[in-house]
């Protein structure tokens, strides 16, 4: 699959919240094991989007189109309409529905006015798809 598959998608974005997003995609204990190229590349087309306070980010049950990273403001877990925990500043989140094909675990909501960074599942997916066509090709 060519480069220009996701190219579109990319987004310019200072070099300092390039290395605070490949960060927290680094922490995260299951992106951490994806290759640092297919990182890079998902920090390359990862865009902006902000939420006012009250409003759901994430809606448990739902069907998941995006990872997140939180860059500013402050975020809660809710479980069952159970709070289990915040979200720390440049922590991902929204993973799990993206990776396992399942829906949303839990809900996310803005406890105060958020900026968040955003990642298409299809890109997330074209991503991880060129890379191992790139290695099919190699063989
Ligand atoms: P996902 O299931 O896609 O959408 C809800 C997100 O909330 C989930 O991915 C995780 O990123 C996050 N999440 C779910 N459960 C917890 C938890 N117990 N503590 C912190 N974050 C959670």
């Amino acid at each position: 699959m060519p480069k220009f598959y996701f190219e579109s998608a990319r987004v310019w974005k200072e070099p300092s919240v390039k290395k605070l997003l490949t960060d927290a995609l680094n922490k995260n204990r299951y992106l951490k094991r994806l290759e640092g190229q297919q990182l890079k590349d998902m920090v390359e087309c990862m865009y902006e989007r902000t939420y006012q306070q009250g409003e759901f980010v994430i809606k448990q049950g739902e069907p998941g189109n995006h990872l997140f990273v939180l860059a500013d403001g402050n975020l809660d877990v809710y479980q069952n309409n159970k709070l289990l925990t915040s979200i720390a500043v440049w922590t991902t989140f929204g993973e799990l529905a993206i990776l396992y094909n399942c829906t949303r675990t839990a809900s996310v909501k803005a406890a105060s006015n958020v900026r968040t960074w955003v990642l298409d599942r299809e890109v997330f997916h074209n991503v991880m798809r060129m890379t191992a066509e790139a290695r099919h090709e190699q063989h």
